[in-house]
Parts: C-alpha cells; structure tokens; sequence
C-alpha cells in the first residue's frame, strides 16, 4: 500500500474532474446554496417546518414504513407535543402526512409505539394500526404532582391517516412513579400476546396484554450497581440472531437524558435473556449504539419486512437541541440503520449498517482505488468509503477553503478514535456543542480502520469495522465542506471510493 503524504496531487485533481465531466455533474457550490434551504439535509428526514424530536410508532404496513414523531407544530423549539407523521416505501423519500395525535384533555401526545392488531384483538377492527403512547399532563405536573404521565391508545382503521382516541384511556394509569414512559409494544410470538417495555426513572418495567387495553405487570429491570445517567427514556426490546452462529439472544435498548460518554443525552443496551416475563443480562459495563453527541431516542420497526431490526434515532442531544441554527425546522433523524447482533470472544455487541436502499440514490464520483485527498463539490451529500492504514497516529479533515472543518482520527497509544467539531462551522449557539472537544471513543489497538462516511448539509455519521463502532454528529459549516484530507504522516488510504447521494427531501 502506498504511503500518502499530505500533498494533493495534480493526478488526482485530473481523475476527478474528467470524472465529474463524464457524470455530466456540473452545479456549481453557489447554486447548490442558493436552492437550498440553509442546512436541510439532503437525504435525512426532517420536519417540512417546526420542532422535531424522537421517533415514535415506527412500523411497516402495507407496503409503508410509517415514521410518526414528537412534533410542536406552532414553533421551533419543544412545546405541547403532537404525533407527526411520515411515510415512506423505502426508508429513503418520505411523504409528509397530515399529523396523527394531538393533546387532548388527558395531556400532550409522548413517545410510544405502534402495531398492526392482525388478529383484532383489541377489537377495533381487522389490521387496525394502534399507536400506544405517553400522556403527559401538563396541568398535574404544573400542581406538583408525580403522577402526570400515564399511557393511552388509540387506533386507525385507514393506515395511519386519521385516528381516534380509545374512550377508556388511560389504559395504564400511574403508580406513584414521576417518569413514568415511552411504551415500546410488540408481539411477542413465542408467548402469542402484547408486551410492552416502559420506563420508569431508572428502570424499565415489562407488561403484557391480550386486547392493547388491560396490561398485566410482569417485571423490573435495572442495571445493578449502574453510573447515574438520568431518566430512562425510550426503550425498545427484540430478538436477534448472532450472526454465524444458531444462537439468539434479546437486545434491549434505552436512551438516557444524560451522561453519555461524550457529553448529554445518548442511547445504550444490553444483551441478554428474556424469557417472556424477565429480562436478565451479564453484561458488566455499559454499551453504546453510538459514540457520537447526536443519535438519542432510537427505536425499531415493528413488523419490518425479512425481519430486518431498522433502527432510526433522533439526530440531537438535549444539552443543546432547542439552540441548533436552523430557521424554519429543527432537528433530523438519523439514517434508517439495521442492527445485526454479534459475538466476538464471549462479548457480543451490535452493528449499525445505513440501509442497503441508499445505493440507488448513489453515482460514483470518485473512481475506485488508492488516493490521498479528495475534493468535491458534492462533499456535502456524499457517501464515502476507505480502509485506511497506520503506524502512528491518524488525522483527517472535512472542511472547505473557509477554513471551517471537522476533524477525526484515532490516537494510536491510547487506541482511541475521535471527532473534533470545535472548528466545525457555527458551533457558538451552545458551549455544550463543543464540550467535549474532541469527542472519544476507545476501540483498542488498531493498525487499521475501515471507515465509511455519510455526509449530510448539517450532519456526518462515521462507521467503522461494519458499523461496530459508531459517531453521529451534526455540523453547521456556513458554506458547503469540499474536501476531505489526510493530515497524518505515514497514513495509507485504499479502497476509497466517493459517491454523491441524490436528493431525497424536497
Ligand atoms: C425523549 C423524551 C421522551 C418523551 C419525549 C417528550 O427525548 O424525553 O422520554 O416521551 O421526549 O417529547
């Protein structure tokens, strides 16, 4: 493999740009800017307008995987929450839908799930579509009281399109418990019944129900001995297999409001046992679906096709999402990812790989082969992957000639891999932003990292190894990034292959 400086040479400038004039791609990076929106990504979902935050009801129907999220519609930051709603055949371009719940006497609409009751259990009609999700009382809370989160149903007979609440809500009241949320339900086939994940503070209680409406308390889960990161938010519970192996095991997933590794808000899970009433795990330390500030609130699809586990996140971080400088929206979703269980020794983890789908959007440009650095107009929505070798220490950049950049690499005598976003571009709007900076993630002694980047307007998602290790971060350069370079001596780049991604959003 051949050792690259830190030099940009003129052969590679001629490979790009006959490339680029091949793929007749000619926009240049000022109408780029000025058809679009400041920061709306080009290929992650967002709200048309207004404030976003975690997914909810993730689940495929008829041909449609539907995304409903915590959505404020008269403004850009959190207020009294709604159930947005989006559609989409192919996790890729979303159809903005009329939005599903809204507050009502009982409370504002929290994060929940929904399913398709296939066998009608709960009577509301054949392959009715049942979103079960949080009340959240604002005028209980308001008093000073802990028992203002309670969960509700309601249910759709048209494919998510309008709704009607269940008149004996709320299905589960509150037993003295102040967080007290975020139902994940699904059908459990080995027990053929409901079961529901709900947190509650700094555990997660499992119920089941044969009609969606009575829930019978099955357990508790906690993590004995565990670090104080906040309220347990949002968790999700499934089977996966490990992959090469006939062995199966559970996953369970929960998002913290705070103290994950780099700052905030973060997601994490654990391997083990359930037997269809408790979950158990032997896990010793915490595992993180992400290392980087900006992937919090994930959940999977319910009933998705293959038995694919899709998994999408919300692509913020309480410390600071309310700040973030967009104008007419706020926040995006992660990529659609799919988790795949693995074992190495006796320790088993999860990867996250961006969904196979994204290819058709792709068109190569770059040829395929060794380089060093890489400069496109097309940075900013661009698709990039390379092996990259080492004996040192690793720095590479994103950035532009405005000198605004992102940096990442690894530290190679404490086999850490990082991202610095403190050069980023607008970065002022909250000093938790930047705090840490730069960002860590220990992934041991390496010589070699296979790298895959996912470049948005306003955000850079980084896999490495397969996606066994993680960052999601947003970004605000104020103009587009164009190049990506090799900072490091002794840094050998192969494989590199760029590809530009095609608009998926309006
Ligand atoms: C997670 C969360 C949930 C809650 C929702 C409110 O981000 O705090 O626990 O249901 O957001 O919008």
């Amino acid at each position: 493999m051949r050792v690259i400086q830190f030099v940009f040479t003129i052969a590679v400038i001629l490979v790009f740009s006959a490339c680029r004039n091949s793929e007749r791609i000619e926009p240049n990076i000022t109408r780029v800017q000025q058809t679009k929106e400041q920061f709306r990504p080009h290929f992650h979902f967002t709200p048309e307008e207004k404030w976003m935050n975690d997914p909810n009801g993730l689940v495929y129907h008829n041909e449609y995987y539907h995304l409903f999220y915590q959505y404020y519609p008269d403004s850009t930051v959190w207020g009294p929450m709604h159930w947005g709603h989006a559609r989409s055949k192919d996790l890729l371009k979303w159809e903005h839908l009329p939005i599903a719940l809204y507050p009502d006497s009982l409370g504002y609409i929290f994060s929940g799930s929904a399913v398709v009751d296939k066998k009608n259990t709960a009577g509301f009609g054949k392959d009715a579509m049942v979103a079960i999700y949080t009340y959240h009382d604002p005028v209980g809370e308001k008093a000073g009281a802990i028992d203002f989160q309670t969960q509700g149903i309601a249910y759709s007979n048209d494919d998510g399109m309008t709704w009607t609440k269940y008149s004996g809500n709320p299905v589960i009241p509150n037993p003295g418990i102040r967080d007290f949320r975020d139902p994940k339900v699904f059908w459990n086939d080995e027990k053929g019944i409901w079961q529901m994940a709900l947190v509650a503070g700094d555990h997660v209680i499992f119920y089941e129900s044969s009609d969606l409406k009575s829930w019978i308390k099955l357990s508790e889960f906690r993590f004995e001995d565990d670090e104080d990161l906040g309220v347990w938010e949002c968790p999700d519970l499934f089977k996966l297999p490990v992959e090469g192996s006939f062995e199966e095991k559970w996953v369970l997933i929960i998002s913290h409001g705070t103290g994950a590794p780099n700052g905030g808000s973060g997601t994490r899970y654990f391997i083990g046992e359930f037997d269809g009433t408790t979950f158990i795990t032997e896990q010793t330390a915490s595992k993180w679906i992400d290392y980087g500030t900006d992937n919090y609130a994930g959940v999977t699809y319910n009933d998705a096709p293959a038995n694919n586990r899709i998994f999408i996140g919300w692509m913020s971080n309480w410390a600071y999402a309310i700040y973030t400088p967009t104008k007419r929206w706020r926040s995006a979703m992660t990529l659609p990812r799919t988790l795949t269980l693995h074992k190495e020794g006796n320790t088993y983890y999860l990867k996250s790989k961006v969904i196979d789908g994204y290819k058709v959007f792709l068109e190569s440009i770059a040829s395929e082969g060794e380089t060093g650095d890489f400069e496109s107009e097309f940075l900013q929505r661009s698709h990039m992957s390379f092996q990259v070798s080492f004996d040192s220490d690793l720095k590479l950049e994103i950035g532009n000639q405005f000198k605004e950049r992102f940096t990442f690499g690894y530290l190679k005598d404490k086999g850490i891999f990082y991202t610095n976003r403190s050069r980023s571009g607008i970065v002022d709007f909250n000093e938790s932003f930047t705090n840490p900076s730069p960002q860590l993630m220990k992934i041991g002694d390496r010589n070699t990292l296979n790298i895959e980047l996912f470049i948005d307007s306003s955000s850079i998602e980084i896999f490495i190894d397969e996606g066994r290790y993680v960052m999601t971060n947003q970004v605000f350069p104020e103009n587009p990034y164009t190049t990506l370079r090799v900072l490091s001596q002794n840094t050998a780049i192969s494989g590199f292959k760029a590809e530009r991604i095609e608009s998926t959003t309006k």
